[in-house]
């Protein structure tokens, strides 16, 4: 067959192809349990940013050790120690019968469908067992997508320490401002709840007023991006709140009162 005829640039390239998509495909299930270990590593990269402990030259591994990690029954606020929180998937209990249940259309501001009734929630105490911060998973839509992130509350149980996603779709430079270090700074410090445990924490649409009386639980909204700011303001109200961990909150607020007093 002469060099340079039809069926030999066929088969060429037939051949090529099949060769290449060989190694797609075996590359691709080769490093599926690498990218799930990244995937794991960066929530608990996520996590320990959220808290503020992420620290240099300490492997992420060895940070997350302090954490004490529980499962909450959402419903009543207590754990279930009889719930394997290693193998626990939060997004595929959601999905299931016996682990998940819908959202009243009337209570789902935050966009779900359906949650799970339980959550993996993270402890971060001192020596003495006292709770320095309590570290929850919160998700809702966005514009484009639903966004999961951690949110990082002080032991008073209403100062936010942090909050951070670690996963969404919104635009780059809109939505996905989300990431934004600056915007991110903000939330550190401000109150989720007032005085009298009512959940006040609110992003806005436009700026924060510097004079503004509840000023300890705005946040910029941001800008180009109303759809997803009202998505972070909605999922943080309802995660929050009395159909999120509102009775895990209550429940360890009492258990530090009673310990205080
Ligand atoms: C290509 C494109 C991407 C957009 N991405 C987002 C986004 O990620 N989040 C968002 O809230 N709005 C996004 N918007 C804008 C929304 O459509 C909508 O106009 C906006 O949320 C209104 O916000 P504003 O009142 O602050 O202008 C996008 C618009 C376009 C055209």
């Amino acid at each position: 067959m002469a060099n340079e005829t039809v069926s030999k640039t066929f088969l060429v390239a037939g051949a090529l192809s099949v060769v290449c998509s060989a190694f797609v495909a075996s590359s691709a299930v080769l490093l599926r349990p690498k990218q799930a270990k990244n995937k794991d590593l960066d929530r608990k990269q996520n996590i320990l940013q959220a808290a503020g402990l992420l620290e240099e030259g300490k492997s992420i591994e060895e940070l997350f050790q302090q954490f004490e990690i529980k499962i909450v029954d959402l419903a009543t606020g207590e754990y279930r120690d009889d719930i394997d929180a290693v193998t626990f998937d939060q997004r595929k209990a959601a999905k299931s019968d016996d682990q998940g249940i819908p959202v009243e259309k009337a209570d789902d501001i935050a966009g779900l469908a359906r949650r799970s009734l339980y959550a993996l929630v993270y402890l971060a105490q001192d020596e003495k067992g006292d709770l320095r911060q309590l570290i929850l998973p919160v998700h809702g839509r966005g514009l484009w997508s639903t966004l999961y992130g951690y949110i990082a509350l002080d032991a008073d149980l209403s100062t936010i320490n942090g909050f951070s996603f670690y996963e969404h779709g919104e635009t780059p430079g809109l939505g996905g401002e989300v990431d934004n270090p600056r915007w991110k700074a903000q939330w550190i410090g401000k109150k989720a709840f007032d005085e009298s445990g009512d959940l006040k924490i609110t992003v806005l649409k436009g700026r924060v007023n510097p004079d503004s009386p509840t000023i300890e639980h705005e946040i910029d909204g941001l800008a180009g991006a109303t759809i997803t700011s009202r998505g972070v303001d909605a999922l943080l109200k309802y995660w929050l709140g009395e159909n999120g961990f509102g009775p895990l909150i209550d429940r360890l607020q009492s258990k530090e009162e009673k310990s205080n007093g």
